[in-house]
């Protein structure tokens, strides 16, 4: 049995980049963390960072990407693209690299399929006077996801891709005439309460990379607690993260776990090599227990997980 080790597990998207298969999440950690976390994950072999317009941590993300010391080019950076900015992605996609300080980011993501009215109440989250978020009517992803093609021949983004988007939607995105380019990446929320196995086996299908946010199943994770995957993390002897992680690899996704602590971001890049069974035994959990997602802001009237698969 294999004991953890650091990861050096790539996939290629189907850009020709590769893209680490471990990646620090930043989502909720301050600006003093952010730095602090992205420092040491880097010092701790991490060479894939992901952050996002909406976390408000780009310009300490950029600047501990910067002070580094790791060249730019051995460096795989994700952002994305808040629902405000969805008329404006060229506009958006400047203010995340002045934020970072950087000239590129390797992957631009549509962080949700949802536009939010740009002159609302609220930069990022604008709401309705019946609390409900303020969403375009006059606006929809196909729209944002063409203008964002046009951000790949300026240098500034070597990919694209999207975030949170469910089966029904990824297809309706491939199958409108105005995408042209594929989306490289789609970032969704999996972990073994929620794998999405069909929506896994049809990005894989068309070449797009799937990646995992909320690996470890978010805060308070009652999946490190899991009785099924503690047993397995006691046969490995690895932590029960370390299962989770390593079980993402196994299925062939990137994975993003998020932290603050040095010590977690170190041990969060050693993984193991599952055996088959328990890679099975882990997709199976959701048969049993039930789906669970985790993150699940309100997009009300908008429609974005309508089924989970
Ligand atoms: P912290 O930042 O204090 O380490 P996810 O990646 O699923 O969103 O999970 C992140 C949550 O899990 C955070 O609360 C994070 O807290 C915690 N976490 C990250 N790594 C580990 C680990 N190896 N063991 C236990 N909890 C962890």
């Amino acid at each position: 049995m294999s004991t953890p080790q650091n990861s050096t597990k790539e996939y290629t998207l189907y850009t020709g980049q590769t893209i680490p298969a471990v990646g620090l999440g930043t989502w909720q950690s301050t600006n003093e963390e952010a730095y602090e976390a992205v420092l040491n994950a880097i010092k701790a072999g991490y060479k894939h960072i992901d952050t996002a317009a909406c976390y408000g941590n780009e310009e300490p993300v950029g600047r501990a990407i910067r002070d580094s010391g790791i060249p730019r080019s051995e460096l795989f950076v994700t952002t994305k693209i808040w629902g405000t900015d969805h008329t404006r992605p060229k506009q958006a996609l400047q203010t995340s690299l002045d934020k970072l300080g950087l000239d590129y980011v390797d992957l631009y993501l549509m962080h949700w399929p949802v536009p939010l009215n740009p002159n609302g109440n609220h930069a990022l989250f604008p709401t309705l006077p019946d609390g409900n978020r303020d969403i375009s009517q006059d606006w929809d992803f196909i729209k944002t996801y063409d203008l964002m093609q046009d951000l790949i021949p300026e240098g500034k983004v070597k990919a694209i891709g999207v975030s949170n988007f469910s089966l029904t939607n990824l297809k309706k995105l491939l199958d409108a005439p105005t995408t042209k380019i594929k989306p490289a990446l789609n970032q969704v929320e999996l972990h073994p309460l929620l794998p999405q196995p069909e929506l896994v086996k049809f990005a894989k299908a068309n070449d797009i990379v799937m990646a995992a946010y909320s690996p470890l199943g978010s805060t308070s994770s009652p999946l490190l607690k899991d009785e099924t995957i503690v047993k397995i993390a006691e046969k490995y002897q690895a932590s029960p993260a370390t299962i989770l992680i390593s079980w993402a690899l196994w299925r062939g996704t990137v994975v993003l776990p998020k932290s603050v602590s040095s010590k977690r971001i170190q041990t969060n890049l050693k993984t193991i090599t599952l055996e088959d069974e328990d890679g099975e035994t882990l997709n199976n959990i959701h048969k049993v227990k039930g789906n669970t997602r985790f993150v699940l802001p309100n997009w009300f009237p908008f429609v974005v997980f309508d089924e989970i698969v």
